[in-house]
């Protein structure tokens, strides 16, 4: 399928389902696992900053580092649609957002994914105007973590849902095939679900509340112990089986000196 077909193939799940499986990767062993394992798209996103850069937050990441990661999992990838996060000031304004996506698009990426609501919506369509599909993302916002203080769960209050109707509302009148939620409380991700006509993935909104899910996968995974979000569940203990082979191969090591 050609990306075109792909976005459409997605965007059609809103009604059609089934719903929508999607993962992070950041290198080529895990995109080529989570392809060949049937993931429906796979997110080299900026969380790459904290589960493969050690950095704090997402703010540190670049769009070398972006450009870098999403090359090497292009590689692994064949048959999900590859999207590659726009890192934090690499969509400043309309003609650096248009630079740099397509900087992402050279490294492999089909898709890109910027965060914000209304005030994004004017460079969502600098990129659809150069034939570049765009993913959404409203709700908490990691690359604004530092302004406010943490990361806040949104839609609690009635002001807060309207602000995030009409962000997800404009992303989509301005050419965004999908929006992602995260941390967007589960009454208030249904019901931005219900009000838009392309397919919501959410992060941390409950199960159910949107048209698909999308997760970091060293969280699925369990190979990033150091911070697992509250409502990440992990499916693996990829970091235990690391330390004890790792154990095990010292071990080995240590007894094979030559007497
Ligand atoms: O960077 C990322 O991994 C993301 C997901 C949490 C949606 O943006």
């Amino acid at each position: 399928m050609d990306v075109t077909d792909k976005c459409a193939a997605l965007r059609a799940r809103k009604t059609e389902g089934p719903s929508i499986a999607a993962l992070t990767a950041w290198d080529y062993p895990t995109a080529r696992l989570l392809d060949e394992s049937g993931v429906d798209l796979i997110l080299v996103g900026d969380s790459l900053g904290m589960v493969v850069l050690g950095f704090p937050d997402t703010t540190y990441v670049t769009i070398e580092h972006m450009v870098h990661h999403i090359a090497a999992a292009a590689r692994g990838c064949q048959k999900a649609l590859l999207v590659g996060d726009l890192p934090i000031h690499s969509y400043d304004n309309d003609y650096a957002t248009v630079k740099n996506a397509c900087l992402l698009i050279e490294a492999g990426a089909e898709a890109v994914k910027l965060e914000g609501g209304v005030e994004q919506a004017g460079k969502v369509r600098a990129l659809t105007e150069e034939g570049i599909p765009v993913i959404g993302h409203v709700g908490m916002l990691p690359q604004s973590v530092r302004e406010e203080g943490g990361y806040l769960r949104k839609g609690r209050s009635a002001e807060e849902l309207s602000i995030l109707i009409e962000g997800a509302s404009a992303l989509e009148d301005a050419g965004c095939f999908a929006i992602v939620l995260e941390s967007v409380v589960e009454q208030s991700a249904r019901k931005i679900t219900k009000q838009v006509t392309v397919p919501t993935i959410g992060i941390g909104c409950g199960t159910g509340n949107c048209d698909g899910e999308i997760a970091v996968t060293s969280d699925v995974i369990g190979s990033y112990p150091w911070f697992v979000p509250p409502f990440a569940t992990s499916r693996a203990d990829v970091a235990g089986e690391i330390t004890k082979s790792v154990a095990a191969y010292v071990a080995a090591c240590q007894k094979s000196k030559p007497s």
